[in-house]
């Protein structure tokens, strides 16, 4: 059948961090998207580490368990990679067709790379940045690991999910600002996960600037555990219930500022470039994702630093919501952590 003639399916997201996995479908409704199912399910520690999976039984069978928990039974998920294994770069072409962008890159990859050509899938999105009279393009450029990405497909294959897209983290994340946000404006997504920061800045409905940070929630964890002398679960414990990081200087205000101070540094080093590289384009805001964003305190810190408006992302604000099955207070609380699952689930490929 003709591509074009194929019916269109939403894909279940599925974002496998080094925390946690997070599960999110949604369904058609007209043109908005229904949200019918969203879940989250802790990984053991080590499990996936630098964006690898290490363990690869173990998180099998903690997404196994939380699918069928949650009654999905579309076979079809899309994942998302990040870390070392992962580069992105942004390089300047002269203007050309897709076909021949696609034969360029192929042919030219080795002098962008810093991997073996042989051992990495890549992908390309031309930016289309060219004005009038330009002859040249600025092409953001993808290339992973080949071996880390066959590891996911593999272990999801044994649980009997077959991986229809692999997308990267940034950009699944820039997905569903689109969708929920509009493609109006120019903001910085900052997404705080537990290993990883990542920062996406979009200009014009495009990335300009995209980068994963390796600083995250379990590095304050360790910290707390180390300062205060008490174990990795405690440590977790004392770091979720914290007072607010602008509170009284007792060890636990300590170790969440210094860490808050790391983080703010390389937004700032994002939001420099930024800024002297599109200076007619002012960035609108900052917009938080990812676990770390549930730190008491930590918009308004940020908001102090940056001089940015700051927001807690919403992937769901433009969608409707199965309120029959899904908790109004838990998704309030959860949406942050969602945000890269539900650019994943809003994926569509022909079935
Ligand atoms: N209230 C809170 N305060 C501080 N940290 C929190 C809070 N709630 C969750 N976290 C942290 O957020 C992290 C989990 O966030 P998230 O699910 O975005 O990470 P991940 O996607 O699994 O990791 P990564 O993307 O880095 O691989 C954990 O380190 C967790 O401790
Ligand atoms: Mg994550």
């Amino acid at each position: 059948m003709l591509p074009f003639l194929l019916k269109q399916k939403l894909t279940v997201g599925l974002d496998i961090g080094s925390h946690s996995v997070k599960v999110c479908e949604f369904a058609e409704a007209g043109k908005k998207r229904k949200l019918i199912s969203l879940g989250t399910a802790q990984l053991p520690v080590g499990a996936v580490e630098d964006g690898e999976l290490r363990d690869p039984e173990a998180v099998g069978e903690v997404i196994k368990l939380l699918i069928q928990n949650l009654g999905i039974k579309s076979k079809k998920v899309a994942i998302s990679i990040s870390g070392y294994s992962v580069i992105m770069k942004k390089i300047n072409l002269a203007v050309m067709t897709e076909e021949e962008l696609q034969h360029h890159i192929q042919a030219e990859a080795e002098q962008y790379i810093p991997f073996d050509i042989d051992e990495v899938y890549i992908d390309f999105q031309d930016l289309k940045t060219n004005r009038e009279d330009d002859e040249r393009t600025d092409v953001m450029l993808v290339a992973a690991k080949k071996e880390v990405v066959n590891k996911y497909m593999k272990m999801l294959a044994g649980i009997g999910l077959q991986v229809v897209v692999v997308d990267v983290d940034a950009f699944a994340l820039e997905n569903s600002y689109e969708l929920s946000m509009g493609q109006e404006g120019n903001v910085i997504l900052v997404d705080i996960g537990s290993s990883k920061m990542n920062i996406n800045i979009i200009s014009g409905g495009a990335s300009v600037f995209a980068r994963d940070v390796f600083l995250g929630s379990r590095q304050l964890t360790e910290q707390i555990q180390v300062k205060m002398d008490v174990s990795f679960e405690e440590a977790e414990d004392l770091k979720i219930s914290a007072q607010d990081p602008g509170g009284e200087l007792s060890l636990l205000a300590e170790t969440f500022a210094a860490a808050c101070a790391q983080w703010i540094l390389e937004i700032k080093k994002a939001i420099d470039f930024y800024n002297s590289n599109y200076p007619e384009h002012p960035l609108d805001k900052m917009v938080l994702s990812g676990g770390g964003a549930h730190i008491r305190g930590i918009d308004h810190y940020f908001a102090n630093e940056s001089l940015l408006d700051v927001e807690l992302f919403n992937p769901f604000a433009a969608a409707e919501v199965d309120a029959k099955k899904i908790d109004p207070e838990y998704l309030t609380y959860i949406a942050p952590e969602m945000a890269i699952s539900s650019g994943l689930a809003s994926r569509k490929v022909p079935f």
